[in-house]
């Protein structure tokens, strides 16, 4: 049985008359172009320690081993390409009147597959951040020449342009995603297992708000509790199909 069946006949029709829509992605959206996800048995955070790696603490301690951690990601990152779930989603955004896009994702694979301006909540992998002023530059090279890598301007050291755990996230990014999600008339919730915050509040306060929300995962995921429906099976196999469903 296709997993569209447990889309109900509302459902389909709010779909496709809705004017705003949003989706919210995780590491499960570019499982398929090869990129490992966090948790789960092949999971990074299964093989690597969260708080060695991808905290502020451990970059202090000893830059060069997150360097070349992020060295060893950008370098298995930089070869992958978009999948038929993120081309999807760079579809919808030319579907619907108004489609934000909110990922927890740093590869940067949903801009490679067209969508213009998502909201990338956890930061970019291809971004660094001088730690005298600030600055955030593109840094695209594979692998890096020098660890730690330095500002161009200035000497000084830069860092992954990431949010690590225990930081806050810019308030300028929540607030476009909260408003997106705040606004939805249907909000997806795709490949994220839901326990990150503040992302995994975002489908609970669009549901709060009147939102239909489906979430599409390969199993059920604590969030599933609160959605309209649960379509369980590969994004890059379901998401062309949703946008088959809303042409037709
Ligand atoms: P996780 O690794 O926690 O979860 C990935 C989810 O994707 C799981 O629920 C899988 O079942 C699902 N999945 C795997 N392959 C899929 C596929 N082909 N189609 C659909 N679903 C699939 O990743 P996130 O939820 O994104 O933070 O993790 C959230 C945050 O935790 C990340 O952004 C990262 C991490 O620490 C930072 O780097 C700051």
């Amino acid at each position: 049985m296709s997993e569209l069946k447990k889309l109900t006949g509302d459902i389909i029709s709010r779909l496709k008359s809705a004017k705003r829509i949003a989706a919210l992605t995780g590491a499960g959206v570019s499982a398929e172009s090869g990129a490992p996800t966090f948790r789960g048995e092949e999971g990074l955070w299964n093989n690597y320690r969260a708080e060695d790696l991808a905290t502020p603490e451990a970059f202090e301690r000893d830059p060069a081993l997150v360097w070349r951690w992020y060295d060893w990601r950008r370098n298995l990152i930089a070869p992958l390409k978009p999948n038929p779930g993120h081309n999807a989603l760079a579809m919808f955004e030319k579907m619907f009147e108004n489609f934000t896009l909110v990922t927890q994702n740093v590869d940067g694979l949903h801009r490679v597959a067209g969508s213009e301006n998502p909201v990338e909540m956890h930061g970019n992998i291809w971004l660094t951040r001088c730690l005298r002023d600030g600055t955030v530059k593109e840094n695209r090279e594979t692998p890096l020449k020098e660890i730690p890598p330095r500002c161009s301007d200035c000497g000084a050291m830069v860092r992954p342009h990431i949010v690590w755990f225990g930081e806050s996230l810019d308030p300028a990014v929540i607030s476009r995603a909260f408003k997106a999600a705040q606004g939805a008339e249907v909000f997806f919730v795709i490949g994220t297992s839901g326990v990150v915050q503040p992302a995994a509040s975002l489908a609970g306060l669009a549901k709060n708000n009147g939102a239909t929300v489906i979430e599409i995962n390969l199993e059920p995921t604590p969030l599933s509790y609160q959605v309209d429906a649960t379509l369980l099976g590969p994004s890059g196999r379901i998401l062309p199909e949703i946008v088959s469903v809303i042409k037709g």
